[in-house]
């Protein structure tokens, strides 16, 4: 068997098993370090016990004969469908979102890997740089070779020179730069897309850290964005589910391809073919994370909260720091130092582990990203290890 060529073309490790390669590494030589992990973004905060007793009622329930259920609607149930909506596209006056635009799955990354296979390979693909890498791994594993990248930087205020392509991701709040885009500047990016005739691959994922109600949580707060937005939301920042698994895509009515034929029913032939629908557990529990939104948000302030310690132990430190307002990562540079270079002395000198901007894209060059997610206690540990000074060694490692 001939190795398929697209997966040869990638790096051997996806991004964070690289990390994890190099963290085992340093602890190989030495042992004696007490490591603090800022790099793959994790929450760390044990779920509301309100969604906790609603996944296991509900598993309970599944060894009787009244509470059993097999397969469920591959779309999802109707009552989370319907909560999505009301909760969480209240906001989008312009564009009603409705129940059967929205499609349940086990994460925001396996819906970008349905996504892909929705347009396939022969297209060009309009990749905001640095971002979440499975946008481009994705792509390139189904053999994309046509990508345009747009630099996402400091000079541009984090908001790119727009190129044509014909799908089109955009991630706001943004992994990794922490960036968030203004309404005016999602209203550019929907002109753009509807003079273009690209479609924008909205990812949401991080939108519940949005503190600022004039900043918007969704692309459909943005007038006409029905007709050239597929966005995808995530309960694993929001509620704590990285490991329980759920989330959504909005794949809107309007959206047509150029013969008219709806991509609502294509997104809805991938599931039912490939993915038969989300656990019906999680689905639970999500309902309720739904209804403890409010409860939910204070979670996400202690990891703000915990970002602003960050950034303000690094901004005293020297480094510049972008990000870290409405977002779970800070984006940090200093001075010429490459990514690596800057990786390296996090590690070396404070015992941080980060994540290296190039492993973001070609534009994240130069730059190191800091999650925030960890209990108050870890991060002001780290917080307290950067505004200390050490000439050589730490002399934390053996605490
Ligand atoms: C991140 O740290 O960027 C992601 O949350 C981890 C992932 O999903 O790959």
């Amino acid at each position: 068997m001939k190795r398929n060529s697209h997966l040869a073309h990638l790096s051997p490790n996806y991004l964070f098993l690289e990390i994890q390669k190099k963290k085992k590494a340093f602890l190989e030589a030495h042992p004696e370090a007490k490591l603090i992990s800022l790099s793959i973004g994790d929450t760390s905060e044990p779920l509301l016990p309100s969604i906790a007793n609603a996944l296991s009622n509900y598993s309970k329930a599944l060894s009787t004969e009244q509470g059993y259920s097999g397969y469920g609607s591959e779309e999802g149930t109707k009552q989370l469908r319907t909560k999505i909506a009301e909760t969480l596209y209240q906001n989008t006056m312009h564009n009603t979102i409705t129940p059967d635009e929205i499609f349940i799955s086990d994460g925001a990354k396996c819906d970008i890997g349905r996504w892909q296979l929705l347009f396939g390979t022969d297209i060009t693909i309009g990749l905001i740089d640095p971002c979440y890498p499975v946008y481009s791994d994705g792509s390139a594993i189904l053999g994309v070779k046509n990508v345009v990248r747009m630099p996402l930087n400091a000079a541009n205020n984090f908001f790119p020179d727009l190129k044509r392509a014909d799908l089109i991701y955009f991630c706001s709040p943004n992994n990794p730069t922490g960036s968030v885009a203004t309404k005016e500047q999602l209203t550019q990016l929907v002109h753009f897309a509807k003079q273009n005739r690209s479609i924008l691959l909205f990812d949401a994922a991080y939108a519940s850290y949005i503190q600022d109600s004039n900043l918007p949580k969704s692309i459909y707060e943005i007038e006409g964005a029905k007709e050239v937005a597929i966005e995808v939301g995530s309960f694993s920042k929001m509620a704590g589910f990285s490991g329980v698994r759920l989330g959504w895509s909005v794949v809107p009515k309007e959206l047509t391809y150029e013969c008219g034929y709806k991509i609502k029913e294509d997104f809805k032939r991938i599931i039912t073919t490939i993915f038969n629908g989300a656990s019906n557990i999680a689905q639970m529990g999500a309902i309720t994370a739904l209804e403890s939104y409010s409860e939910l948000q204070k979670q996400i302030q202690l990891y703000l909260k915990n970002a602003v310690l960050l950034k303000q132990a690094l901004l005293r430190c020297g480094y510049r720091v972008d990000g870290g307002e409405h977002a779970p990562y800070l984006w940090v540079s200093q001075k010429e130092r490459s990514s690596v270079d800057l990786f390296n002395h996090f590690l070396e000198k404070y015992h941080i582990v980060t994540t290296p901007g190039n492993g973001f894209g070609v534009y994240g060059e130069g730059y190191v990203r800091f999650s925030s997610f960890g209990s108050k206690k870890l991060i002001e540990e780290a917080a307290q290890r950067l505004s200390v000074t050490y000439p050589s060694s730490p002399p934390f490692s053996s605490s």
